[in-house]
C-alpha cells in the first residue's frame, strides 16, 4: 500500500492498494448517511462487491447511478441526484462517495460542493485517468457551450484507490489514463527536480505497469503542484500541458475521443510548437503502437477557433504551456501553429 499526504487547504490522504482495506482504517463513517454516486458500467462491474463492503460500515447507504460518459456531467444530472439525496434522507452530515472515473469524480464532487451548501466527500477512483482528476479538488459539470464551465475548488476528505478495479478497464481507457500519467512524467523534471520520463517509457515498452507504483508517481507530481497553487493562480497552469490543442480537438471530435487521448495528441502538438521534434516523434510513435483512436482531421481553422476559448489566453493571444529548460506559458506565431498542425497530421 502507498499513502501520499496532500497538504491542501483541507489536508487529506491518498491511498493506493490492492483491495479495500482502507475502509477499515478511515474515520469517515460516523456520518449519518453514505451516498454513493457511480455510473452504470462501474456499478455493473464493481457495484455489488463495494456495496457489500460498505454495508458492513454503515446502515444507511444511498446508491445513485448515472449513465456513463461526459453527457452525465450536467446540471440536469445534478438536479436528479439532489432528488435522490433528498428522498434518500441525506442531510448535512452525509458523506458522498464518488465511485468511478473522472466523470463521476467531477460530478459527485460538484454535487457535494453544493448539496445543502456543502457536504463531505471522498473519491474512490476506478480509472487510471482519475489519478489526476481525483486529486486537487477541481470539481465541475459541463455547460452546453463549454466543458467544466460550472464548477468549484472543493477538496475531498480522502482519495482511495483499489487498483484491482483497473483490471476491467478497456484498452482504450488504459491508453486514455496513460495520457495524464505521461503528462506527469514530462512535468516531473520541473516539479520533482528529477525526471521519470525515460523510466516510464521503458516500463511501458516492457509490459503492463505496476499501478500501485506508477499511479503514486503521477500523483506525487500533481500533489506538489496543487500544494503550491491550489486555486490555479500560477504553477497549476503547468498541468495544462497538452490541453490547449487537446481541448480544441476533443470538442471538434464531438467527444468521440476520450479526454486522455485528446491530451496525448495535444502534447505531440505542444512539443512541435515548442520545436522539440524528438519528443513529439517519440510520443507519436508510442500512440501509433498503442493503436490510438484516429482523428477525422478538419481544417486548422476549426482547432484555431477552439484554442481561442482556452482559459490561458490573454489579449486575444493563444498561449501554450511549453516545456524547455524551464516551463513557460507563452504565445507562438501563427506560422508555427499552422506548421506544427500539418506536421502532426502527417504522422497520424
Ligand atoms: N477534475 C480534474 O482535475 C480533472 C482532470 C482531468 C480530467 N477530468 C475529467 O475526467 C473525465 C474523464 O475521466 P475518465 O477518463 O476517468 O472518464 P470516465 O469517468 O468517463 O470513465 C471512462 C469510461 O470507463 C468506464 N469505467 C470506469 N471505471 C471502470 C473500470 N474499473 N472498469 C471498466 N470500465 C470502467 C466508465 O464507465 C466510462 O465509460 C472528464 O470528464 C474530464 O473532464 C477532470
Amino acid at each position: 500500500m502507498v499513502t501520499l499526504h496532500v497538504n491542501a487547504s483541507t489536508p487529506y490522504d491518498v491511498t493506493i492498494e490492492r483491495g479495500d482495506a482502507w475502509l477499515d482504517r478511515v474515520p469517515y463513517f460516523s456520518c449519518s448517511t453514505v451516498w454513493v454516486v457511480t455510473d452504470e458500467t462501474v456499478d455493473r462491474l464493481h457495484g455489488s462487491a463495494f456495496r457489500d463492503r460498505l454495508a458492513h460500515k454503515h446502515r444507511n447507504v444511498v446508491w445513485s447511478v448515472v449513465r456513463p460518459g461526459d453527457g452525465s456531467k450536467s446540471l440536469d444530472t445534478i438536479e436528479r441526484l439532489v432528488t435522490d439525496g433528498l428522498t434518500g434522507g441525506c442531510d448535512r452530515d452525509t458523506l458522498v462517495v464518488a465511485f468511478g472515473g473522472g466523470m463521476v469524480g467531477d460530478l459527485a464532487g460538484f454535487l457535494a460542493s453544493i448539496y445543502m451548501r456543502g457536504v463531505r466527500y471522498i473519491q474512490v477512483p476506478t480509472t487510471i485517468l482519475a489519478h489526476d482528476s481525483a486529486v486537487g479538488g477541481k470539481v465541475a459539470v459541463n455547460h452546453p457551450l463549454a466543458k467544466n464551465a460550472i464548477g468549484a475548488f472543493y477538496q475531498p476528505a480522502g482519495v482511495h484507490y483499489n487498483v484491482n478495479r483497473l483490471e476491467t478497464l478497456s484498452a482504450r481507457d488504459v491508453l486514455s489514463g496513460l495520457g495524464e500519467l505521461i503528462k506527469h512524467a514530462y512535468l516531473s523534471r520541473y516539479v520533482l527536480g528529477h525526471s521519470f520520463e525515460t523510466e516510464l517509457f521503458t516500463a511501458l515498452a516492457q509490459g503492463p505497469l505496476d499501478w500501485e507504483t506508477w499511479l503514486a508517481r503521477g500523483i506525487e507530481v500533481k500533489r506538489l503542484v496543487v500544494e503550491a497553487d491550489e486555486r490555479e493562480q500560477g504553477v497549476r497552469a503547468w498541468l495544462n500541458f497538452g490541453h490547449t490543442f487537446g481541448h480544441a480537438l476533443e470538442s471538434a471530435e464531438a467527444y468521440q475521443l476520450s479526454h486522455g487521448e485528446a491530451i496525448l495528441y495535444g502534447m505531440v502538438y505542444a512539443f512541435l510548437v515548442s520545436g522539440d521534434e524528438k519528443r513529439a516523434e517519440t510520443l507519436a510513435s508510442f500512440m501509433r503502437r498503442e493503436g490510438i483512436t484516429t482523428v477525422n482531421w478538419q481544417s486548422f481553422d476549426t482547432y484555431l477557433a477552439g484554442m481561442g476559448h482556452d482559459k490561458k489566453n490573454r489579449d486575444g493571444q493563444i498561449r501554450f504551456v511549453l516545456l524547455g529548460a524551464e516551463v513557460t506559458v507563452a504565445s507562438v506565431t501563427a506560422e508555427r501553429l499552422t506548421g506544427a498542425f500539418h506536421q502532426m497530421k502527417g504522422w497520424f
